[in-house]
């Protein structure tokens, strides 16, 4: 079932929006070559905590942190470790957060100092990808549009879409309906509604887009070996279109 929010429950879902946004945004001059991601999941768990905000992962399926910590060859769902980050690496953080039993949810891939020109091109349309899949979001459009323009993007751009996992509605919940294939036809699909909210998450990669699990159950890696991105918003669909509730506040670099 896929749920309408009211105008309360988007305000609360806001507010938990802006707690991602603000740990993504506390947590960026730390993304520096030398800290562990370990380091990287307590500071985000802290400031989430200090700012009223559940770490809504902890506990999730058993899932262990309160965050997702995915460098180079890590697609998705990287537990923190001791690794410690390399010049060259690119990591992406991924977390979700609850304010008042409401959910905010977003994924970013970073550099760790110089990164090679292909990873960088990867980056750059693997977030152009989210985008493009953010703009088919307004009332009467359809799941398969966004899903459409983000595998029509990805593919012009000799990327790998990623099958196997997809974004997903969200609001009490960190996974609702509707899921929100990275992969699809046009017109297909669950129509959007204004107050519906939902999580675009292009996973894509630099070589073939097969994938295996780690024995942590957890741990996705791409099977060739090579680098994958992950950029995600938490997205109300509004009257006229969308709104992000998991804005970026500051630029990239
Ligand atoms: N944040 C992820 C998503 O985008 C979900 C993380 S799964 C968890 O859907 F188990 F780590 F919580
Ligand atoms: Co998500």
């Amino acid at each position: 079932m896929i749920t309408i929010k009211n105008e309360e429950e988007i305000e609360l879902m806001r507010h938990a929006g802006m707690l991602v946004s603000k740990t993504h945004k506390y947590l960026k001059p730390f993304i520096k070559e030398g800290i562990t991601t370990k380091e990287l999941d307590k500071l985000a768990e802290k400031f989430m905590r200090d700012n009223d905000g559940v770490p809504t992962q902890i506990g999730y399926e058993g899932y262990p942190c309160a965050t997702c910590i995915s460098v180079n060859d890590t697609v998705v769902h990287g537990i923190p470790t001791d690794y410690k980050l390399k010049n060259g690496d690119i990591v992406t953080i991924d977390m979700v957060i609850g304010y008042k039993g409401y959910q905010g949810d977003a994924a970013w891939t970073y550099k760790v100092g110089d990164v090679d020109a292909y990873k960088e091109y990867l980056m750059k349309h693997t977030k152009a990808a989210l985008y493009e899949g953010v703009k088919q979001v307004k009332p009467g459009n359809r799941i398969g549009d966004i899903s459409n323009a983000v595998q029509t993007y990805a593919e012009s751009h000799n990327l790998g879409v990623v099958r196997e996992l997809c974004g997903h509605g969200i609001g009490t919940e960190m996974h609702e309906d509707p899921d929100v294939p990275n992969y699809g036809i046009k017109g297909v699909g669950p129509r959007l509604k204004e107050g519906m909210v939902i999580c675009i998450e292009p996973m894509l990669t630099f070589g073939k887009r097969d994938i295996y699990v780690l024995d942590d159950g957890w741990t996705i890696k791409t099977q060739d070996g090579k680098p994958s991105a992950h950029y995600e918003h938490t997205i109300l669909v509004t009257k006229d279109g969308y709104e992000i509730l998991t804005p970026r506040l500051e630029e990239d670099d």
